[in-house]
This record gives structure tokens, sequence and C-alpha cells, in this order.
């Protein structure tokens, strides 16, 4: 008998403060007409001082584990989507792993995929599951990058947001996760990243503090997110022998409404079908999917039994989708 993974609840939490346009107006050469019009976003959440990665990654989780009726003790495989770990080692993972209380000896660790590190994570999950590896796995996607934006940059400070996004996955007979679709391109990676880490060492970063920033040349990240999610898209069509009417939801990563809209278009998909939270959480990065699909199933829209696709598009580059049934 086959076994899938299936998601049995969501989850996710945004930070109190929320950074209007507005503000922003005040900070740099912008206004609230370019950004909405440009990118869809009119607000972002921001973390506290001290907040962290970890602090909202734990408030999802609990609130996907509330949803889908389980404890800490049913959970043995956590998986953490960030860029925005909170030390160097233990994997953030790990220290939300003692935080909630999931025994020790499951399995914890974090992917760095950039903003489609919620659909790798998902995928790894899904072949746990199916493989026996794990029976009840935590998905979280969840990011700080108000801590690594240039908030002199106008191309890019406008974009991010905070927040966090949990799903549970849970083994089961009945096809859930269908299908994951995941690549990568390093060849570009100069089009959008943080040149620092610690390899480098943190001399490296006080010497050049900006190197610690995200950098992006947006327009030219644009015109290859649009074509690339478009071939993603067809791809998870294909593998599944699906017509492109037969999506319920697409659920995207929430970088730019018109990239949205793109995708959209491709699946001939009109836009209330397609779950839209940029313009109130701006791009969360690895966050965006499971903030945007708890949004959706908390409000009623998403369904049991309907057929959801999850697509990003993301520095390295990467980018995915994932067929579920939900
Ligand atoms: N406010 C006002 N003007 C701005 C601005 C801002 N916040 N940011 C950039 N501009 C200006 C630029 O300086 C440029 O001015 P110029 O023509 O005088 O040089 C002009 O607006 C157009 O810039 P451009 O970068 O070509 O705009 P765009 O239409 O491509 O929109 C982004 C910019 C960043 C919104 C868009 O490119 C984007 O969303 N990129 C992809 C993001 C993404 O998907 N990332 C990957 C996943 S994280």
């Amino acid at each position: 008998m086959s076994v899938y993974a299936r998601i049995r609840g969501t989850g996710s939490h945004l930070p109190e403060r929320v950074v209007t346009n507005e503000e922003l107006e005040r900070l740099v050469e912008t206004s609230d007409r370019w950004i909405r019009e440009r990118t869809g976003i009119a607000q972002r959440h921001v973390v506290a001082d001290g907040e962290t990665c970890g602090d909202i990654a734990t408030r999802a989780a609990e609130a996907a584990m509330e949803a889908a009726g389980v404890g800490p003790g049913d959970i043995d495989l956590l998986i953490l989507a960030t860029s925005t770990p909170d030390q160097v080692f233990p994997s953030t993972a790990c220290l939300i792993q003692h935080r909630l209380g999931i025994p020790g000896g499951a399995i914890a660790f974090d992917i760095a995929a950039a903003c489609s590190g919620f659909i790798y994570a998902l995928d790894a999950a899904d072949r746990f599951i199916r493989t026996g590896g794990a029976r009840r796995a935590l998905v979280i996607g969840a990011e700080t990058f108000s801590r690594i934006l240039n908030w002199e940059d106008r191309g890019t400070c406008v974009l991010f947001g905070d927040g966090a996004g949990a799903v549970i996955l849970e083994a089961d007979e009945t096809p859930g996760v269908l299908s994951t679709h995941l690549h990568s391109d390093g060849r570009q990676e100069p089009l959008l990243n943080v040149p620092w880490g610690v390899s480098k060492g943190v001399e490296a970063l006080m010497s050049d503090p900006a190197s610690g920033k995200v950098t992006m040349r947006g327009n030219e990240v644009f015109k290859i997110a649009v074509r690339t999610l478009g071939a993603v898209v067809e791809e998870t069509l294909a593998a599944n022998g699906l017509e492109r009417g037969d999506i319920d939801w697409l659920v995207p990563h929430q970088a730019n409404i018109r990239i949205m809209a793109a995708t959209a278009r491709k699946l001939e998909l009109p836009m209330d079908r397609v779950v839209v939270t940029v313009d109130r959480h701006g791009n969360t990065s690895a966050a965006s999917i499971p903030l945007a699909l708890d949004v959706a199933v908390r409000d009623g829209r998403i369904q049991p039994g309907q057929l959801l696709l999850l697509e990003a598009f993301g520095a390295g580059f990467t980018w995915g989708s994932a067929l579920v049934r939900f």
C-alpha cells in the first residue's frame, strides 16, 4: 500500500509592527503609488528589537499544531526553511524543537533555498514520509528579512517583510502532496544575493557592512522569474496529466503582484483563484507560501479535496512547485 503526505493543519504568525508605504516615503525617495503600482504592496510586518526568526516560527508552528490537533510528542520531523537563522549553529530548527518540546531523537534541520525554501522543505518532508523515514512532519517557512535589508536602497527595502507560516504533514493512504518539482541554477547568483557569509569572517562584514544586506537587480530578476515560473507550472501540469483550468487555487510565492498575475494568465486562472497576501505581507521569502496558505485555509477559501498549485522563485536561482490535494 502506498503512503502519501497530507496536510493536516496550517498556522502562521506575523510580527505586531506594521510598516506602511507612507512610513517608507519618509526613509527613501519613493511613493505609496509607485510601490502599489509596481509591486502590489501596501504594508509589511517587521519584527521588534530582539525578536527572532525562531520566535515567530515557534508561534506559527504552535498554530499549525493546534489546527492539526497534534502535540509535540506526535512530531518526528521538523524542517525550517529560512535564510535568516537565529544562530550559525545549531540550526534554528533544533532551537524550535527544544522550545516546542518535540522529543529528543526526532529529526530537525534547516533548509536554505531563499524564497523557494518552503517548496524545498515540503519536497524533503514529503520524501521522508513516503519512504517511511517520518510519519508526522512540521514544515515551517520563517524569515526576518528586515534584518538584512539596506534601508537606504529603495529598490529592495520597500519589497520585503517578516513573517512565518507552518504546516503539519502526515502519512496517509490517500494522496495529499501529488508531485514536487525543484530546480536550481547558480550561474546568475549576482542578480540577487546577500554577498557576506560567516565563512568570510566578521572582519569582512565590519569593513563592508553593506555586504550583509540584500542586493537585487530587480528588473532582470523579474523577467527571469516570470519566464521560469511559467515553465515550472507547465512542467507540473504535464507531470500530472492536468489541463490549465484544473487547478482550484494557485498559492504562489508573494514577490510581486505582476509576477503572480503572469503565472495566473499562463494557467488561465482568474485572479480570484490566486491567493494574494503580498498587499499586506510584502515578500516574506520562504514564509510567503505557508502564510498565504494559512490565510486562505482559515478564511474558508481553500476547502478539503481541492487542488492547489504552490510555486516559488528565489535567489540561487532556485525555483520549484508542488501540486497538493488539500
Ligand atoms: N520607488 C520609486 N522608484 C523606484 C523604486 C521605489 N521604491 N525602486 C526603483 N525605482 C525606480 C528605479 O530607480 C527606476 O528608475 P529609473 O528609470 O530612473 O532608473 C524605475 O523605478 C524602474 O525601475 P525597475 O527596477 O526597472 O522597475 P520594475 O518595474 O522592474 O520594478 C521591482 C522593480 C523590484 C518591483 C521588480 O523588478 C520586481 O519585483 N522584481 C523581482 C522581484 C522578485 O521576484 N524577486 C525574486 C524573488 S525574492
